[in-house]
């Protein structure tokens, strides 16, 4: 799977916050109390690597995953400056409440809180769903030919 990257200069930037501000659940950093449920949630829905992922995230001030909470319930999550500086991701939204708008919505407030920290461009590592990032922030693949950072990682099973 390619790596993508996305300028967070764009104008589709814009649009893409104005996408999200019309979805109805909270999007906001995870707190530290909170570490154990979103790591075993990532386990449980995800991977033990994304799992590994999120528990640096959690080590960052600000923490560096945001979570989307429904209902009092964790609907999804996203990460960034995870597993290189600039990368973002990884990213997911609980299966039945895919569809909705979430992955938008996390994915857009990642690449603000990037761009504050002072990041010009965000790059998707090892980018599974490319539609979804091309067509949400025009984010195109980079054009390299080797697996770069992921080549030789120990991978655990998905789930
Ligand atoms: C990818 C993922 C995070 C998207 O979350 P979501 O909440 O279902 O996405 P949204 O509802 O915000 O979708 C926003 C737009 O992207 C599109 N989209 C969603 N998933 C897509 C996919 N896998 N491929 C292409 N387009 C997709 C939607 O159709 C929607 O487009 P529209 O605005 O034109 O209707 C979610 O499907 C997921 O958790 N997948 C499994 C984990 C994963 O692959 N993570 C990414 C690793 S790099």
């Amino acid at each position: 799977m390619p790596d993508l990257l996305v300028s967070l200069y764009s104008t589709q930037l814009a649009d893409l916050k104005r996408k999200a501000d019309d979805v109805s659940v909270s999007i906001r950093p995870a707190l530290p109390p909170e570490l154990h449920l979103v790591v075993n949630w990532v386990r449980e829905n995800f991977s033990e690597n994304w799992a590994s992922e999120v528990a640096i995230a959690f080590t960052r001030q600000p923490v560096a995953c945001l979570i989307a909470v429904d209902g009092g319930k964790l609907k999804g999550f996203a990460c960034y400056d995870t597993t290189a500086r600039g990368f973002f991701g990884p990213t997911g939204v609980d299966r039945q409440a895919r569809g909705k708008g979430i992955g938008l919505a996390l994915f857009s407030a990642c690449l603000q809180a990037m761009k504050t920290l002072g990041h010009a461009y965000a790059f998707i590592g090892d980018a599974g769903p490319v539609d979804f990032y091309a067509g949400t922030a025009g984010a195109i693949v980079i054009p390299a030919p080797d697996k770069g950072i992921y080549e030789g990682m120990l991978r655990s099973m998905p789930k």
